[in-house]
């Protein structure tokens, strides 16, 4: 099986190369303007049941493919930007853009794939049409600049992976062209690979920054929900403390790493009795939290925790995850605070550490955190000043009473001779 999608891969990675997957494009319009432009060759590797075993097809977006304009959208309606490609009977590519003003990324990357097509799924034992959705695939770009990623990336979208390649795409664009700024994507900007196709133009995005030792900066994350109003509040310092097997050494290492809040972007849910925050670094990590609401007692928790990264140095991407946990308890209506570092273990080869943490999943009204609940480790660091303040006082006291009994019992021995 493993062999199948190496060879697979290796098949569409030689097409690619030889131009055999086109490069497609898609235009999303409202009236005379363009907002979106999309150029890519993607392609899919989708397992589906037969009806004794499972099969994995390839399938490659073909350049007959084209906007579903009924679909697709500029967002003016208030919803957000929308490409919808149609390719063949009931197959779907979905890209969903979200901004913050100054940056836009890929919010959800929909695939929809109709099985009852016996041309791609022979013998599939159903004839459902089946979404996956991923949200948070990581394409992210400065506003008013083109996002570009030649090499080929890979994404799984539900039990589906999709690889894009050849890639250059804007959302919430300023003219009817692609912006010849462009953001340029890691797997570009580190590789040796796929020279940029087009003239050079000037890259706006910072170089990886390399690991900062030391106490991780702050970060401000906030979860927005359907209406565009703020739910979930998160302002923390992170470190990832990895084990890995590294790729430089050949062997497992521990790993601190920060993460660095400039490059990272949050987005995430908001429902109920469930909050979800992921953070997103470049492509090559995304670190999510669940927090959990128990309505009966009004407390809430973080319940799990998910890494998937894939760093430079590792042999293979690691991705760990816990759902079962129980940290940061609060009450809802309140937020949850702690200044000092917590370490929050995930997995024998995962933890967390947690600077200067405030968080609020649940009950935000104003934008703004509710009174924090202190977590015990800042309640104890309060203690520490009062009971050496109190000991200090002790001790000037006993010095003063030894000093007033000293000064008497010479007073009275003067009086005596
Ligand atoms: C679109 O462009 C055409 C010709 O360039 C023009 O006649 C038409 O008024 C424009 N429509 C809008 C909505 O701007
Ligand atoms: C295959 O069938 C099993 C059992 O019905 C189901 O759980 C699984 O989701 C199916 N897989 C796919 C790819 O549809
Ligand atoms: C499914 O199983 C039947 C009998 O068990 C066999 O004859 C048939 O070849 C199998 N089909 C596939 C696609 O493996
Ligand atoms: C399809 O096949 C899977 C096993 O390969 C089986 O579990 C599932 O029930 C089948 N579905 C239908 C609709 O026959
Ligand atoms: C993905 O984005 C589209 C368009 O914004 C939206 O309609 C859909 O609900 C989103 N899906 C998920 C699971 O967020
Ligand atoms: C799925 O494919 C079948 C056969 O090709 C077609 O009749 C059907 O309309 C398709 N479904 C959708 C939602 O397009
Ligand atoms: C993007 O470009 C438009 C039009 O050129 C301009 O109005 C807008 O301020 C720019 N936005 C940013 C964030 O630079
Ligand atoms: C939208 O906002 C209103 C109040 O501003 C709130 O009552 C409602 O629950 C919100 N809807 C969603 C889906 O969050
Ligand atoms: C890595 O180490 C193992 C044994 O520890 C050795 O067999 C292997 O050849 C080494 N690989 C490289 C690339 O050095
Ligand atoms: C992060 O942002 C701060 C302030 O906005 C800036 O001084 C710093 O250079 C930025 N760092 C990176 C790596 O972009
Ligand atoms: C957008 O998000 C980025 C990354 O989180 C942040 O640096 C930037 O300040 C945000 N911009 C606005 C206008 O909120
Ligand atoms: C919610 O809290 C109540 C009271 O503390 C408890 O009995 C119940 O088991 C909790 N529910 C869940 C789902 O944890």
């Amino acid at each position: 099986m493993k062999l199948c999608h190496a060879l697979a891969s290796l098949i569409i990675a030689w097409l690619t190369v030889l131009g055999c997957i086109e490069a497609v494009t898609f235009e999303v319009k409202e009236g005379n303007s363009t907002c979106i432009k999309a150029e890519l060759s993607a392609s899919f590797s989708i397992t589906y049941n037969t009806s004794n075993s499972t099969s994995t097809v390839q399938v490659a977006l073909p350049d007959s493919a084209t906007v579903d304009t009924g679909r697709s959208s500029c967002g003016t309606d208030g919803g957000s930007p929308w490409l919808v490609a149609v390719f063949g009977p009931g197959h779907t590519l979905g890209l969903s853009f979200s901004t913050n003003g100054s940056l836009y990324s890929i919010a959800n990357l929909t695939l929809q794939y109709n099985l009852s097509d016996a041309s791609i799924f022979p013998e599939a034992n159903s004839s459902d049409v089946v979404t996956v959705v991923s949200a948070s695939v990581g394409i992210w770009a400065s506003i008013n600049t083109t996002y570009r990623c030649v090499s080929p990336t890979t994404y799984r979208v539900g039990g589906a992976t999709v690889t894009f390649s050849d890639m250059r795409l804007e959302a919430y664009m300023p003219g009817n062209d692609l912006s010849p700024t462009e953001s340029v994507c890691m797997a570009d900007r580190a590789g040796t690979t796929a020279p940029p196709t087009t003239a050079a133009s000037t890259t706006t995005t910072a170089p990886p920054a390399p690991t900062p030792p030391g106490t991780p900066e702050r970060g401000d994350y906030s979860v927005k929900n359907s209406n565009g109003t703020v739910c979930l509040l998160a302002q923390m310092g992170l470190q990832f403390n990895v084990s890995y097997v590294s790729k430089s050494q050949n062997k497992t290492v521990q790993d601190l790493v920060n993460l660095t809040p400039n490059l990272t972007i949050s987005s995430g849910s908001c429902e109920a009795s469930r909050a979800t925050l992921v953070l997103t670094q470049e492509q090559t990590t995304r670190l999510s939290f669940t927090f959990t609401l128990n309505s009966t007692s009004s407390k809430y928790h973080l319940s799990g925790i998910a890494l998937f990264a894939n760093w430079s140095d590792m042999t293979a991407p690691f991705s760990a995850s816990n759902t079962s946990l129980n940290y940061l308890r609060s009450t809802l209506g309140r937020s949850y605070m702690c200044n000092a570092e917590q370490t929050l273990v995930v997995e024998p080869t995962f933890s967390l550490n947690t600077f200067r943490l405030q968080v609020q999943p649940f009950g935000v009204t104003t934008s703004q955190f509710a009174t924090a609940e202190e977590c015990q480790m800042d309640q104890d660091q309060m203690l520490i000043p009062i009971i050496v303040g109190a000991a200090l006082a002790g001790l000037v006291l006993i010095v003063l009473i030894a000093y007033l009994i000293g000064r008497k019992r010479s007073h009275a021995g003067y009086q005596t001779i």
